[in-house]
């Protein structure tokens, strides 16, 4: 089975890894459209538009699910690309529930790009799960693209984490959702400047399992075979940029055992 994972850029690939690590017999065929990045600051008929092409392709590839690993596509464009397949479609929200759970302060951070950040799905989200919380709603306009241009960005992503971490220590935040696939990347930056006692809650292993649920329902005989098997699944890496982004790509995986097949496509 070969299930489609697309964001952006690079930031997906923090769902593939666990995808990989929990079901390494699927195949897995990683979408990332470079040359439309970021997502955050482009308007939700831009995204909706880019993601009917990406399903397309993915159709054609012969996936038998998409994952929208990216949380700006999915609060704004999700629900157009549902109705243009009849695949599964999974998709990244914001993880606020598990935030509000673990808070032990009740206050919380919620990190993400701007479109995310003034999205409605957010704010409803938020009002469903808060309850006496208080809730930064924090965003930036160049983390997520910065992330991508790795290991060049280094000194300003770590620059931009560390403002955004000063930020939260001020306001006392206990806990914080990455609410942009590409932030988990660059975790242990988070956790250098906030230190161990604040919470970090990002959706790669409830994204996974509502994948593997969501397979079972709809080829049940298929993920029956996955379970017991022995086999390693291809990881393909496409970019819309060129391939040496796709090439760029490369260096998140973690799986470098894995055969890793890399190209560029336009659309
Ligand atoms: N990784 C994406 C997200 O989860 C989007 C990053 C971007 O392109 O702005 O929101």
């Amino acid at each position: 089975m070969k299930i489609g994972v697309l964001d952006s850029g690079a930031g997906g690939l923090t769902i593939l890894n666990v995808i990989r690590k929990k079901v390494p017999a699927l195949d897995l065929l990683y979408f990332a459209d470079s040359a439309f990045a970021p997502y955050g600051e482009k308007s939700p008929e831009q995204i909706q538009s880019r993601l009917i092409k990406i399903g397309e392709f993915l159709e054609k590839q012969g996936v038998n699910a998409i994952v929208v690993a990216c949380n700006t596509a999915t609060v704004v464009a999700i629900d157009v690309l549902r109705a243009h397949t009849h695949l599964p479609v999974i998709g990244v929200e914001p993880a606020v529930k598990p935030a509000f759970r673990v808070s032990k302060k009740r206050h919380v951070a919620v990190l993400a790009t701007p479109l995310t950040a003034q999205s409605h799905r957010l704010k409803e989200l938020i009002e469903l799960w808060r309850s006496d919380s208080q809730v930064q709603i924090m965003s930036s306009p160049t983390l997520a693209f910065e992330i991508d241009q790795w290991p060049a960005s280094e000194v300003v992503v770590d620059k931009l984490v560390k403002e955004l971490c000063q930020h939260m220590l001020e306001a006392e935040v206990d806990t914080l959702v990455l609410a942009c696939t590409h932030y988990p990347l660059v975790k242990q930056i988070f956790i250098q400047y906030l230190g161990e006692n604040c919470e970090i809650i990002e959706p790669s292993e409830g994204v996974t399992a509502q994948l593997y649920r969501r397979l079972q329902e709809a080829y049940p005989y298929e993920v029956q075979g996955l379970a017991g098997s022995e086999h390693r699944g291809s990881i393909e890496l496409v970019s819309t940029k060129d391939i040496v982004k796709a090439q760029s790509l490369r260096c998140w995986v973690e799986d470098q055992t894995a055969p890793i097949d890399v190209r560029s496509v336009s659309l």
